[in-house]
């Protein structure tokens, strides 16, 4: 009895399928609706998705499959991984540490806006937030955010949501739900996107989102690409580490990071082409960031027939994938107190989601009782924000890089990668090997020190 709880398999992922959908469900989320169609509509369209995408697959793409395979190597948490695969030096978990702060920093902000979706969706079911007129849809934003209980309810709301699926366990928990979540979250994407390119100003929408505009194409909107390519891939902070070791061994972990990149590319440019031919019909000025969720898209599809069906759709939608990410990002810390000080996963959770509602509630009440509240010129919301999808990510990113290419080495590479010779992709780890020891960290490396004005 003794042995057979010793070696009690660690609770992971059962199916490849599960893999796919707990990974992508952590990659879509907020951001793909929130943060890909206004930046790229706003820094130059095609212009800005090509950097996009270099940086994705010069930075963002080897950093995940980097951490998806240390992950898997040493089937531990963001911090241990690095004690389990190199214990002659502790400083290495200093990642892992990074990676903690950085998740209880995006979930303060990112509860807080997942709670606004939720709120929508029952606001717009009754029917109150919904009418023709943006002043009106302003103000029903501005009450909702400026009122300080309202806002904490919802984001603690958010939290016990997530917490209760975390303490079910990966797979009874966070697989099956993005399993049965990520079909739905397509299905009404393509739903919307339809609808959407069926209106009059389509032709307009396509072309602010699609049209390239290289002038737009600052240091720091360069920045800002590769961090939005870190943020969108969940990676430089653990995220993937964690999800890794919950992989199975015959994962071809390459092949499945890019499978997710592809994936998730394609749900950001499906939002962009459900949001903005809706957009320019009405007549509405495209703007980044809450706004343009939470004020222009009700004001927008009300006007449509059978608009209020659609403004409830799109809320779950945002609802379904703001879930999927805030899974993983709150796996992080709780694999960590599970398995370093060996605590039941309900205590971690609860632990957790105690101390997120604090750090939380700073960002929650950022438009109300602590508006005046700032630093560096930003809000605690903006300053979260800032913080980790332009330093601590990227930041994180490099650490793994350099970790991996020039510590941990090729030899021990191949190995994992190739799931100790039984794939046949030397091609594919060479690739990988020459862009995760080089181009990314030179990648990153040039961008941030640009992109923060430091050359
Ligand atoms: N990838 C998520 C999104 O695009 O909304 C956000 C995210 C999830 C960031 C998980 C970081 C993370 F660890």
């Amino acid at each position: 009895m003794e042995t057979a709880k010793a070696v009690k398999a660690r609770d992971s992922f059962t199916t490849g399928l599960g893999v796919i959908a707990a990974t992508l469900g952590s990659a879509v989320g907020l951001g793909n609706i929130w943060k890909f169609p206004a930046l790229t509509g706003l820094n130059g369209g095609a212009a800005f998705i090509i950097v996009y995408l270099l940086s994705t697959l010069m930075a963002g793409l080897p950093v995940m499959i980097a951490e998806l395979m240390l992950g898997r190597r040493s089937k531990s948490d963001a911090l241990t991984t690095f004690r389990v695969l190199h214990p002659k030096r502790e400083t290495w978990s200093l990642i892992g540490a990074a990676g903690v702060l950085s998740a209880f920093l995006i979930l303060a902000f990112y509860t807080e806006v997942a709670g606004w979706v939720f709120a929508y969706i029952f606001k717009a079911a009754s029917g109150s937030i919904l009418s023709a007129d943006p002043k009106v849809t302003s103000a029903a934003f501005e009450k909702l955010i400026a009122d300080p209980v309202q806002s904490v309810f919802w984001q603690c709301a958010v939290i016990v949501f997530v917490g209760a699926i975390i303490v079910m366990g990966v797979a009874k928990g966070i697989e099956k739900t993005t399993k049965r979540l990520m079909p739905v979250l397509f299905l009404i994407l393509v739903m919307i996107g339809v609808r959407s390119l069926m209106l009059p100003g389509a032709a307009q929408g396509l072309d602010f989102l699609f049209r390239p505009d290289f002038s737009k194409v600052t240091g720091a909107v360069v920045l800002t690409a590769m961090g939005l390519a870190f943020f969108k891939l969940s990676v430089g902070m653990g995220t993937m580490i964690t999800y890794g070791s919950y992989f199975r061994d015959d994962q071809n972990v390459p092949m499945t990071a890019l499978r997710v990149m592809l994936a998730d590319l394609t749900v950001s440019i499906l939002a962009g082409i459900a949001i903005f031919p809706a957009v320019f019909t009405f007549g509405f000025k495209p703007e980044a960031g809450p706004s343009l969720l939470f004020i222009t898209i009700p004001a927008v599809f009300s006007q449509m027939p059978f608009g209020n069906v659609f403004v409830v759709l799109f809320f779950v939608l945002g609802a379904i994938a703001a879930t999927g990410a805030m899974l993983s990002i709150m796996e992080v810390p709780v694999a960590y107190l599970h398995q370093r000080f060996g605590v039941s996963r309900f205590k971690a959770t609860a632990a957790t989601g105690i101390l997120l509602a604090l750090i939380g509630s700073t960002a929650a009440l950022s438009n109300s009782v602590l508006a005046n509240f700032k630093l560096f010129g930003m809000t605690m919301f903006d300053l979260y924000d800032f913080l980790t999808s332009n330093l601590l990510m990227p930041v994180g990113g490099l650490f793994i890089c350099i970790f991996v290419g020039w510590v941990w080495g090729e030899q021990k590479v191949r190995g994992a990668l190739s799931n100790d010779g039984r794939l046949q992709n030397s091609a594919v780890i060479s690739i990988f090997f020459f862009l995760v020891k080089y181009v990314a960290p030179i990648t990153i490396g040039v961008i941030l020190l640009r992109g923060l004005k430091i050359i």
